[in-house]
Protein backbone atom coordinates (compact mmCIF):
# COMPACT_ATOMS: atom_id res chain seq x y z
CA UNK A 1 0.00 0.00 0.00
CA UNK A 2 1.76 3.53 -1.14
CA UNK A 3 1.10 5.60 1.86
CA UNK A 4 1.39 9.64 1.92
CA UNK A 5 0.69 12.79 4.16
CA UNK A 6 -1.61 15.32 1.98
CA UNK A 7 -2.08 18.56 2.74
CA UNK A 8 -4.95 20.40 1.39
CA UNK A 9 -8.96 21.50 2.20
CA UNK A 10 -11.20 18.09 2.08
CA UNK A 11 -13.75 19.20 0.06
CA UNK A 12 -11.47 20.74 -2.41
CA UNK A 13 -9.37 17.59 -2.57
CA UNK A 14 -9.68 14.81 -5.66
CA UNK A 15 -9.88 11.34 -4.12
CA UNK A 16 -11.85 8.62 -5.24
CA UNK A 17 -13.08 8.50 -1.58
CA UNK A 18 -13.04 10.82 1.22
CA UNK A 19 -13.23 9.50 4.92
CA UNK A 20 -14.42 11.05 7.52
CA UNK A 21 -15.74 10.39 11.60
CA UNK A 22 -18.63 11.63 13.50
CA UNK A 23 -19.36 11.62 16.69
CA UNK A 24 -22.48 10.24 18.31
CA UNK A 25 -25.17 13.15 19.12
CA UNK A 26 -22.37 16.02 18.86
CA UNK A 27 -21.73 18.70 16.56
CA UNK A 28 -19.67 18.08 13.57
CA UNK A 29 -16.43 18.99 13.75
CA UNK A 30 -13.21 19.33 12.09
CA UNK A 31 -13.55 17.63 7.76
CA UNK A 32 -17.58 16.45 8.63
CA UNK A 33 -18.13 19.87 9.14
CA UNK A 34 -16.75 21.29 6.21
CA UNK A 35 -18.42 18.53 3.93
CA UNK A 36 -21.33 19.95 5.71
CA UNK A 37 -21.50 23.44 5.27
CA UNK A 38 -19.52 22.61 1.65
CA UNK A 39 -22.79 20.37 1.16
CA UNK A 40 -25.30 22.78 2.75
CA UNK A 41 -26.17 20.38 5.47
CA UNK A 42 -26.67 17.47 3.60
CA UNK A 43 -24.69 15.73 6.37
CA UNK A 44 -26.45 16.70 9.14
CA UNK A 45 -29.74 15.86 7.61
CA UNK A 46 -28.36 12.01 6.89
CA UNK A 47 -27.61 12.17 10.13
CA UNK A 48 -30.70 13.17 11.16
CA UNK A 49 -32.67 11.42 9.55
CA UNK A 50 -30.87 8.08 10.11
CA UNK A 51 -29.40 7.45 7.29
CA UNK A 52 -26.10 7.73 8.57
CA UNK A 53 -25.77 6.11 12.16
CA UNK A 54 -23.01 7.52 14.47
CA UNK A 55 -22.69 4.24 16.47
CA UNK A 56 -18.79 3.04 16.33
CA UNK A 57 -17.73 1.07 13.48
CA UNK A 58 -21.09 2.36 11.77
CA UNK A 59 -20.31 3.21 8.25
CA UNK A 60 -22.28 4.95 5.51
CA UNK A 61 -20.93 5.54 1.63
CA UNK A 62 -22.01 8.84 0.22
CA UNK A 63 -21.79 9.21 -3.74
CA UNK A 64 -21.73 12.92 -5.00
CA UNK A 65 -21.83 15.09 -2.47
CA UNK A 66 -22.73 18.40 -3.34
CA UNK A 67 -19.76 21.23 -3.05
CA UNK A 68 -17.18 18.35 -2.39
CA UNK A 69 -14.45 17.44 -4.93
CA UNK A 70 -14.00 13.49 -3.97
CA UNK A 71 -16.06 11.17 -5.91
CA UNK A 72 -17.60 9.46 -2.58
CA UNK A 73 -17.71 10.22 0.78
CA UNK A 74 -17.10 7.32 3.54
CA UNK A 75 -18.82 8.73 6.75
CA UNK A 76 -17.69 6.38 10.11
CA UNK A 77 -19.39 6.52 13.37
CA UNK A 78 -17.15 7.05 16.27
CA UNK A 79 -19.59 6.79 18.99
CA UNK A 80 -19.71 8.97 22.11
CA UNK A 81 -16.90 11.82 21.78
CA UNK A 82 -16.26 11.49 25.56
CA UNK A 83 -15.50 7.74 25.25
CA UNK A 84 -13.45 7.86 22.10
CA UNK A 85 -9.94 6.50 24.15
CA UNK A 86 -7.04 4.85 21.92
CA UNK A 87 -8.92 1.25 21.93
CA UNK A 88 -11.59 2.93 20.47
CA UNK A 89 -10.04 5.18 17.82
CA UNK A 90 -8.47 1.59 16.70
CA UNK A 91 -11.01 -0.45 16.21
CA UNK A 92 -13.01 2.88 14.59
CA UNK A 93 -9.91 3.20 12.11
CA UNK A 94 -10.08 -0.59 11.29
CA UNK A 95 -13.64 -0.37 10.76
CA UNK A 96 -13.12 2.06 8.22
CA UNK A 97 -10.12 -0.03 6.62
CA UNK A 98 -12.26 -3.20 6.48
CA UNK A 99 -15.10 -1.33 4.56
CA UNK A 100 -12.80 0.04 2.23
CA UNK A 101 -11.07 -3.48 1.93
CA UNK A 102 -14.55 -5.24 1.37
CA UNK A 103 -15.61 -2.39 -1.22
CA UNK A 104 -12.94 -2.78 -3.94
CA UNK A 105 -12.04 1.70 -2.82
CA UNK A 106 -8.38 1.29 -4.61
CA UNK A 107 -7.30 5.01 -3.32
CA UNK A 108 -8.34 6.59 -0.55
CA UNK A 109 -7.95 9.96 1.37
CA UNK A 110 -8.11 9.37 5.27
CA UNK A 111 -9.04 11.84 8.20
CA UNK A 112 -10.81 10.03 10.90
CA UNK A 113 -6.95 11.12 12.84
CA UNK A 114 -7.96 14.63 13.24
CA UNK A 115 -10.61 13.96 15.67
CA UNK A 116 -9.07 14.65 18.96
CA UNK A 117 -8.39 11.01 21.16
CA UNK A 118 -7.67 11.53 24.63
CA UNK A 119 -5.00 13.81 25.29
CA UNK A 120 -2.68 12.29 22.07
CA UNK A 121 -1.07 14.21 19.59
CA UNK A 122 -1.74 14.58 15.86
CA UNK A 123 1.89 12.20 15.18
CA UNK A 124 0.13 9.62 17.34
CA UNK A 125 -2.92 9.74 15.66
CA UNK A 126 -1.12 9.65 12.32
CA UNK A 127 0.55 6.53 13.06
CA UNK A 128 -2.47 5.22 14.68
CA UNK A 129 -5.01 5.49 11.64
CA UNK A 130 -1.76 4.23 9.00
CA UNK A 131 -1.47 1.08 11.63
CA UNK A 132 -4.92 -0.03 11.29
CA UNK A 133 -5.75 1.37 7.70
CA UNK A 134 -2.82 -1.02 6.77
CA UNK A 135 -3.64 -3.68 8.68
CA UNK A 136 -7.20 -3.95 7.70
CA UNK A 137 -6.42 -3.87 4.60
CA UNK A 138 -4.14 -7.62 4.79
CA UNK A 139 -4.98 -10.46 3.18
CA UNK A 140 -3.71 -13.57 2.97
CA UNK A 141 -3.28 -14.77 -0.71
CA UNK A 142 0.38 -16.50 -0.56
CA UNK A 143 -1.19 -20.27 -1.23
CA UNK A 144 -4.34 -19.86 -3.03
CA UNK A 145 -5.87 -18.25 -6.17
CA UNK A 146 -7.82 -14.66 -6.07
CA UNK A 147 -11.00 -15.06 -7.89
CA UNK A 148 -12.11 -12.73 -10.07
CA UNK A 149 -14.75 -11.27 -8.00
CA UNK A 150 -12.49 -10.57 -4.95
CA UNK A 151 -12.67 -6.83 -3.73
CA UNK A 152 -9.33 -5.05 -4.81
CA UNK A 153 -7.30 -4.02 -2.17
CA UNK A 154 -6.64 -0.05 -1.07
CA UNK A 155 -3.40 0.52 -3.20
CA UNK A 156 -3.15 4.48 -1.92
CA UNK A 157 -3.90 5.62 0.89
CA UNK A 158 -3.34 9.50 1.03
CA UNK A 159 -3.77 10.73 4.91
CA UNK A 160 -4.41 14.45 6.45
CA UNK A 161 -1.30 16.24 7.73
CA UNK A 162 0.99 18.63 6.84
CA UNK A 163 4.80 18.42 6.65
CA UNK A 164 5.54 18.45 10.14
CA UNK A 165 4.75 14.89 10.29
CA UNK A 166 6.50 13.51 8.31
CA UNK A 167 8.67 11.53 11.37
CA UNK A 168 5.24 10.17 12.15
CA UNK A 169 4.51 8.79 8.68
CA UNK A 170 8.04 6.97 8.24
CA UNK A 171 6.93 5.31 11.73
CA UNK A 172 3.29 4.69 10.61
CA UNK A 173 4.58 3.00 7.20
CA UNK A 174 7.24 0.95 9.05
CA UNK A 175 5.21 -0.64 11.96
CA UNK A 176 2.69 -1.39 9.06
CA UNK A 177 5.07 -2.95 7.28
CA UNK A 178 6.78 -4.92 10.55
CA UNK A 179 2.98 -6.00 11.37
CA UNK A 180 2.22 -7.50 7.76
CA UNK A 181 5.75 -9.43 8.09
CA UNK A 182 4.82 -10.87 11.10
CA UNK A 183 1.10 -12.02 9.92
CA UNK A 184 2.44 -13.48 6.92
CA UNK A 185 5.31 -15.58 8.29
CA UNK A 186 2.65 -16.86 10.74
CA UNK A 187 -0.06 -17.52 8.29
CA UNK A 188 1.74 -19.23 6.32
CA UNK A 189 1.38 -23.10 6.21
CA UNK A 190 4.09 -25.44 8.15
CA UNK A 191 5.11 -27.60 5.40
CA UNK A 192 6.65 -24.14 3.07
CA UNK A 193 7.31 -22.04 6.71
CA UNK A 194 9.98 -24.26 8.01
CA UNK A 195 13.13 -23.32 9.86
CA UNK A 196 15.16 -22.78 6.71
CA UNK A 197 12.26 -20.55 4.85
CA UNK A 198 12.61 -18.24 8.27
CA UNK A 199 16.47 -18.01 7.70
CA UNK A 200 15.79 -17.02 4.56
CA UNK A 201 13.10 -14.41 5.01
CA UNK A 202 15.55 -13.04 7.36
CA UNK A 203 18.73 -12.98 4.78
CA UNK A 204 16.01 -11.29 2.55
CA UNK A 205 15.77 -8.48 5.15
CA UNK A 206 19.26 -8.09 5.75
CA UNK A 207 19.53 -7.84 1.99
CA UNK A 208 16.63 -4.97 1.45
CA UNK A 209 17.86 -2.78 4.21
CA UNK A 210 20.81 -0.93 5.76
CA UNK A 211 23.12 -1.29 8.27
CA UNK A 212 21.84 -5.20 8.83
CA UNK A 213 23.20 -8.37 8.65
CA UNK A 214 22.45 -12.15 9.25
CA UNK A 215 23.82 -14.99 10.53
CA UNK A 216 22.34 -18.77 10.10
CA UNK A 217 24.11 -21.41 12.90
CA UNK A 218 23.15 -24.92 11.73
CA UNK A 219 22.86 -28.24 13.75
CA UNK A 220 26.86 -28.39 13.33
CA UNK A 221 27.27 -24.92 15.00
CA UNK A 222 25.01 -25.19 17.63
CA UNK A 223 26.62 -28.91 18.76
CA UNK A 224 29.90 -26.91 18.96
CA UNK A 225 27.99 -24.13 21.10
CA UNK A 226 26.83 -27.00 23.26
CA UNK A 227 22.82 -26.36 22.14
CA UNK A 228 21.88 -29.05 23.94
CA UNK A 229 18.29 -27.87 24.52
CA UNK A 230 17.59 -26.81 21.33
CA UNK A 231 18.82 -29.75 19.57
CA UNK A 232 16.62 -32.17 21.31
CA UNK A 233 13.77 -30.20 20.14
CA UNK A 234 14.81 -30.55 17.06
CA UNK A 235 16.09 -33.88 16.95
CA UNK A 236 13.11 -35.70 15.64
CA UNK A 237 12.15 -33.38 12.47
CA UNK A 238 13.54 -33.50 8.61
CA UNK A 239 13.81 -30.19 8.67
CA UNK A 240 16.57 -29.32 10.87
CA UNK A 241 16.51 -26.36 12.88
CA UNK A 242 18.20 -23.14 12.39
CA UNK A 243 19.21 -20.26 15.04
CA UNK A 244 18.63 -17.44 12.92
CA UNK A 245 20.91 -13.84 14.46
CA UNK A 246 19.72 -10.72 12.51
CA UNK A 247 21.81 -7.21 13.60
CA UNK A 248 20.71 -3.48 12.96
CA UNK A 249 23.17 -1.15 13.84
CA UNK A 250 21.19 2.30 14.47
CA UNK A 251 23.73 3.54 16.79
CA UNK A 252 27.65 3.67 17.75
CA UNK A 253 29.40 0.81 18.18
CA UNK A 254 29.87 1.72 21.93
CA UNK A 255 25.80 1.78 22.48
CA UNK A 256 24.84 -1.95 24.19
CA UNK A 257 22.12 -3.09 21.65
CA UNK A 258 18.43 -4.55 22.22
CA UNK A 259 17.91 -8.14 22.09
CA UNK A 260 14.57 -9.49 20.55
CA UNK A 261 14.54 -13.50 20.91
CA UNK A 262 11.91 -15.14 19.14
CA UNK A 263 10.26 -18.62 19.68
CA UNK A 264 10.38 -20.33 15.67
CA UNK A 265 8.58 -23.97 16.23
CA UNK A 266 7.32 -23.82 13.17
CA UNK A 267 4.96 -27.07 13.89
CA UNK A 268 4.32 -28.07 17.24
CA UNK A 269 2.97 -31.86 17.61
CA UNK A 270 3.98 -32.01 20.89
CA UNK A 271 6.22 -34.65 19.81
CA UNK A 272 6.38 -38.08 21.79
CA UNK A 273 3.94 -36.29 24.30
CA UNK A 274 1.33 -36.20 21.04
CA UNK A 275 -1.03 -33.19 21.50
CA UNK A 276 -4.57 -34.25 20.42
CA UNK A 277 -5.86 -34.12 16.84
CA UNK A 278 -8.79 -31.78 17.35
CA UNK A 279 -7.10 -27.98 16.53
CA UNK A 280 -3.05 -29.29 15.82
CA UNK A 281 -3.37 -27.16 12.60
CA UNK A 282 -3.07 -24.11 14.76
CA UNK A 283 -0.23 -25.11 16.08
CA UNK A 284 1.33 -23.73 12.85
CA UNK A 285 1.50 -20.68 14.56
CA UNK A 286 4.03 -21.60 17.22
CA UNK A 287 6.49 -19.62 15.70
CA UNK A 288 4.45 -16.16 15.98
CA UNK A 289 7.16 -15.16 18.63
CA UNK A 290 9.75 -15.75 15.95
CA UNK A 291 7.45 -13.74 13.44
CA UNK A 292 6.74 -10.70 15.82
CA UNK A 293 10.50 -10.33 16.76
CA UNK A 294 11.08 -10.36 13.00
CA UNK A 295 8.69 -8.14 12.58
CA UNK A 296 10.13 -5.63 14.73
CA UNK A 297 13.28 -5.91 13.43
CA UNK A 298 11.85 -5.19 10.06
CA UNK A 299 10.29 -2.07 11.36
CA UNK A 300 12.97 -0.89 13.41
CA UNK A 301 15.10 -0.97 10.47
CA UNK A 302 13.21 0.80 7.80
CA UNK A 303 12.21 3.50 10.31
CA UNK A 304 16.06 3.99 10.77
CA UNK A 305 15.84 3.82 14.45
CA UNK A 306 19.09 5.28 16.27
CA UNK A 307 19.22 2.03 18.29
CA UNK A 308 21.23 -1.14 18.14
CA UNK A 309 19.20 -4.28 17.99
CA UNK A 310 20.21 -7.89 17.63
CA UNK A 311 17.21 -10.51 16.88
CA UNK A 312 17.59 -14.18 17.42
CA UNK A 313 14.98 -16.93 16.61
CA UNK A 314 15.03 -20.42 17.93
CA UNK A 315 13.29 -21.61 14.17
CA UNK A 316 12.59 -25.81 14.85
CA UNK A 317 10.09 -28.21 14.04
CA UNK A 318 9.29 -30.37 16.75
CA UNK A 319 8.11 -33.68 15.56
CA UNK A 320 7.71 -37.70 17.00
CA UNK A 321 10.25 -39.54 15.35
CA UNK A 322 12.66 -42.82 16.15
CA UNK A 323 15.39 -39.92 16.60
CA UNK A 324 13.01 -37.58 18.97
CA UNK A 325 13.61 -36.82 22.45
CA UNK A 326 11.66 -38.58 25.01
CA UNK A 327 9.93 -38.35 28.47
CA UNK A 328 12.60 -38.98 30.78
CA UNK A 329 15.59 -38.09 28.57
CA UNK A 330 18.07 -35.69 30.74
CA UNK A 331 19.51 -33.02 28.73
CA UNK A 332 22.24 -30.47 29.01
CA UNK A 333 21.49 -27.09 27.88
CA UNK A 334 24.02 -24.44 26.63
CA UNK A 335 24.60 -22.88 29.99
CA UNK A 336 25.57 -26.37 31.22
CA UNK A 337 22.46 -26.79 33.30
CA UNK A 338 20.59 -30.21 32.98
CA UNK A 339 17.21 -30.79 32.66
CA UNK A 340 14.49 -33.90 33.06
CA UNK A 341 12.68 -33.67 30.06
CA UNK A 342 8.58 -34.70 31.35
CA UNK A 343 6.66 -33.70 28.60
CA UNK A 344 8.21 -33.21 25.11
CA UNK A 345 5.15 -30.76 24.71
CA UNK A 346 7.10 -28.20 26.83
CA UNK A 347 9.23 -27.79 24.15
CA UNK A 348 9.36 -23.81 23.40
CA UNK A 349 11.27 -22.86 26.63
CA UNK A 350 13.94 -25.67 25.68
CA UNK A 351 14.72 -23.66 22.18
CA UNK A 352 14.34 -20.68 24.01
CA UNK A 353 16.63 -21.72 27.24
CA UNK A 354 20.05 -21.86 24.45
CA UNK A 355 18.73 -18.79 22.23
CA UNK A 356 18.86 -16.94 26.12
CA UNK A 357 22.02 -18.32 26.90
CA UNK A 358 23.64 -17.31 23.51
CA UNK A 359 21.85 -13.64 23.43
CA UNK A 360 24.30 -12.92 26.46
CA UNK A 361 27.26 -12.30 24.09
CA UNK A 362 26.09 -9.21 23.00
CA UNK A 363 26.03 -7.74 26.56
CA UNK A 364 22.71 -6.33 26.03
CA UNK A 365 20.85 -3.38 27.24
CA UNK A 366 18.25 -5.53 27.52
CA UNK A 367 16.67 -8.96 26.53
CA UNK A 368 13.14 -9.49 25.59
CA UNK A 369 11.82 -13.17 24.30
CA UNK A 370 8.77 -13.71 23.23
CA UNK A 371 6.81 -16.92 22.70
CA UNK A 372 3.35 -18.62 22.21
CA UNK A 373 4.45 -20.65 25.17
CA UNK A 374 1.89 -21.92 27.05
CA UNK A 375 -2.12 -22.93 26.99
CA UNK A 376 -2.25 -21.59 30.68
CA UNK A 377 -1.16 -17.90 29.11
CA UNK A 378 -4.60 -18.09 26.93
CA UNK A 379 -6.71 -19.07 30.28
CA UNK A 380 -5.02 -16.62 32.43
CA UNK A 381 -5.82 -13.61 29.74
CA UNK A 382 -7.48 -14.67 26.83
CA UNK A 383 -7.17 -13.27 23.31
CA UNK A 384 -7.04 -9.29 24.49
CA UNK A 385 -3.34 -9.32 26.61
CA UNK A 386 0.29 -10.40 26.34
CA UNK A 387 1.75 -11.93 29.63
CA UNK A 388 4.18 -9.57 30.56
CA UNK A 389 6.80 -11.57 32.89
CA UNK A 390 9.98 -9.96 34.26
CA UNK A 391 11.71 -9.81 37.76
CA UNK A 392 12.95 -6.15 36.59
CA UNK A 393 9.93 -4.02 37.98
CA UNK A 394 10.98 -1.00 35.55
CA UNK A 395 11.07 -3.14 32.58
CA UNK A 396 7.87 -4.25 33.41
CA UNK A 397 6.65 -1.08 33.60
CA UNK A 398 8.01 0.12 30.55
CA UNK A 399 6.81 -2.49 28.24
CA UNK A 400 3.35 -2.12 29.49
CA UNK A 401 3.64 1.44 28.96
CA UNK A 402 4.70 0.50 25.40
CA UNK A 403 1.91 -1.94 24.70
CA UNK A 404 -0.71 0.54 25.83
CA UNK A 405 0.85 3.55 23.59
CA UNK A 406 0.83 0.77 20.64
CA UNK A 407 -3.00 0.16 21.13
CA UNK A 408 -1.53 -3.61 21.48
CA UNK A 409 -1.67 -4.23 25.15
CA UNK A 410 0.49 -6.50 27.57
CA UNK A 411 -0.60 -6.86 31.02
CA UNK A 412 2.41 -8.63 34.15
CA UNK A 413 1.90 -11.80 35.69
CA UNK A 414 4.24 -12.31 38.69
CA UNK A 415 7.46 -14.30 38.39
CA UNK A 416 8.53 -14.47 42.40
CA UNK A 417 11.01 -17.37 43.27
CA UNK A 418 8.06 -18.76 45.31
CA UNK A 419 6.92 -20.83 42.09
CA UNK A 420 10.79 -21.87 41.62
CA UNK A 421 9.84 -25.22 43.61
CA UNK A 422 7.25 -26.38 40.81
CA UNK A 423 10.40 -27.24 39.27
CA UNK A 424 12.58 -29.36 41.07
CA UNK A 425 13.62 -32.89 39.40
CA UNK A 426 15.70 -35.75 41.55
CA UNK A 427 17.14 -36.19 38.23
CA UNK A 428 18.16 -33.02 37.30
CA UNK A 429 19.13 -29.26 37.86
CA UNK A 430 15.52 -28.69 36.79
CA UNK A 431 12.63 -30.39 35.03
CA UNK A 432 10.69 -28.88 31.88
CA UNK A 433 7.27 -28.49 33.61
CA UNK A 434 5.84 -27.06 36.83
CA UNK A 435 2.51 -28.93 36.46
CA UNK A 436 -0.84 -27.51 36.86
CA UNK A 437 -1.23 -24.40 38.75
CA UNK A 438 0.42 -21.24 37.32
CA UNK A 439 1.41 -22.83 34.23
CA UNK A 440 2.50 -19.58 32.55
CA UNK A 441 4.07 -18.41 35.27
CA UNK A 442 6.57 -21.77 35.88
CA UNK A 443 7.33 -21.53 32.13
CA UNK A 444 8.43 -18.17 32.86
CA UNK A 445 10.04 -19.04 35.61
CA UNK A 446 12.03 -21.88 33.87
CA UNK A 447 13.60 -18.92 31.56
CA UNK A 448 14.94 -16.95 34.81
CA UNK A 449 16.84 -19.59 35.67
CA UNK A 450 18.97 -18.98 32.27
CA UNK A 451 18.74 -15.16 32.75
CA UNK A 452 20.86 -14.25 36.19
CA UNK A 453 20.87 -10.65 36.95
CA UNK A 454 20.21 -9.38 33.21
CA UNK A 455 17.76 -6.78 32.18
CA UNK A 456 15.35 -9.41 31.14
CA UNK A 457 11.59 -9.98 30.66
CA UNK A 458 9.41 -12.98 28.63
CA UNK A 459 6.68 -12.00 26.84
CA UNK A 460 4.02 -14.74 26.43
CA UNK A 461 2.27 -14.55 23.54
CA UNK A 462 0.21 -17.79 23.28
CA UNK A 463 -3.70 -15.50 23.87
CA UNK A 464 -2.70 -12.60 21.26
CA UNK A 465 -0.89 -14.29 18.19
CA UNK A 466 -3.99 -15.13 16.34
CA UNK A 467 -7.85 -14.90 16.22
CA UNK A 468 -10.49 -17.09 16.08
CA UNK A 469 -9.45 -20.61 16.51
CA UNK A 470 -6.46 -19.78 13.64
CA UNK A 471 -9.11 -19.25 11.31
CA UNK A 472 -8.36 -15.22 11.32
CA UNK A 473 -5.20 -15.50 11.37
CA UNK A 474 -1.93 -14.67 12.68
CA UNK A 475 -2.40 -10.75 14.22
CA UNK A 476 1.24 -9.72 13.55
CA UNK A 477 1.45 -9.11 17.78
CA UNK A 478 3.15 -7.94 19.45
CA UNK A 479 5.08 -6.02 16.87
CA UNK A 480 3.58 -2.73 18.31
CA UNK A 481 4.47 -2.61 21.59
CA UNK A 482 8.00 -4.23 21.42
CA UNK A 483 8.45 -1.31 18.46
CA UNK A 484 7.32 1.27 20.75
CA UNK A 485 9.65 -0.13 23.12
CA UNK A 486 12.26 0.45 21.04
CA UNK A 487 11.28 3.53 19.61
CA UNK A 488 10.72 4.79 23.05
CA UNK A 489 14.64 4.13 23.82
CA UNK A 490 15.83 5.43 20.92
CA UNK A 491 15.15 8.65 22.43
N1 LIG B 1 2.92 -24.08 21.80
C1 LIG B 1 2.36 -24.61 22.99
C2 LIG B 1 1.55 -23.59 23.77
C3 LIG B 1 0.23 -23.18 23.19
C4 LIG B 1 -0.86 -24.03 23.29
C5 LIG B 1 0.08 -21.95 22.64
C6 LIG B 1 -2.08 -23.63 22.79
C7 LIG B 1 -1.14 -21.54 22.15
C8 LIG B 1 -2.22 -22.38 22.22
C9 LIG B 1 3.48 -25.11 23.91
O1 LIG B 1 4.58 -25.63 23.27
C10 LIG B 1 2.89 -26.21 24.73
O2 LIG B 1 2.54 -27.19 24.17
N2 LIG B 1 2.78 -25.97 26.03
C11 LIG B 1 2.23 -26.91 26.92
C12 LIG B 1 3.09 -26.92 28.15
C13 LIG B 1 2.75 -28.03 29.11
C14 LIG B 1 3.12 -29.37 28.50
C15 LIG B 1 3.50 -27.79 30.40
C16 LIG B 1 0.80 -26.49 27.24
O3 LIG B 1 0.56 -25.28 27.38
O4 LIG B 1 -0.06 -27.35 27.33
MN1 LIG C 1 4.37 -27.69 22.82
ZN1 LIG D 1 4.98 -24.94 21.39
Amino acid sequence: MDIQLKDQSPVELATACLVIGVHHEAPLEGPAKQVDDASDGAIGRLIESGDIKTDRGATALLHGVDGVTAERVLVVGCGDAEKFDRVRFHETCMAAGKFLREHTVTEAHVCLHTLPVEDLDASWRLRQAIVAIDMANYRYEATKAPKSDDPKPLATATFAGDDTLEAALEQGKGLATGYRAARELGNLPPNICTPAHLARYAEGIADRHDNCSVDVLKRKDMAKLGMGALLAVGQGSANPPRLIVLRYNGAGDDQAPYVLVGKGVTFDTGGISLKPRLGMEEMKFDMCGAAAVIGTFEAVASMGLAINLVTVVAAVENMPDGKAYRPGDVITSMAGKTIEILNTDAEGRLALCDALTYSERFEPAAIIDVATLTGACVVALGHHATAVMTRTDDLADELVAAGSAAVDRGWRLPLWEDYDSQLKSPFADMKNVGGMPAGAITAGCFLAKFMGKQRWAHLDIAGAAWKGDGREGATGRPVGLLTQYLVDRAG
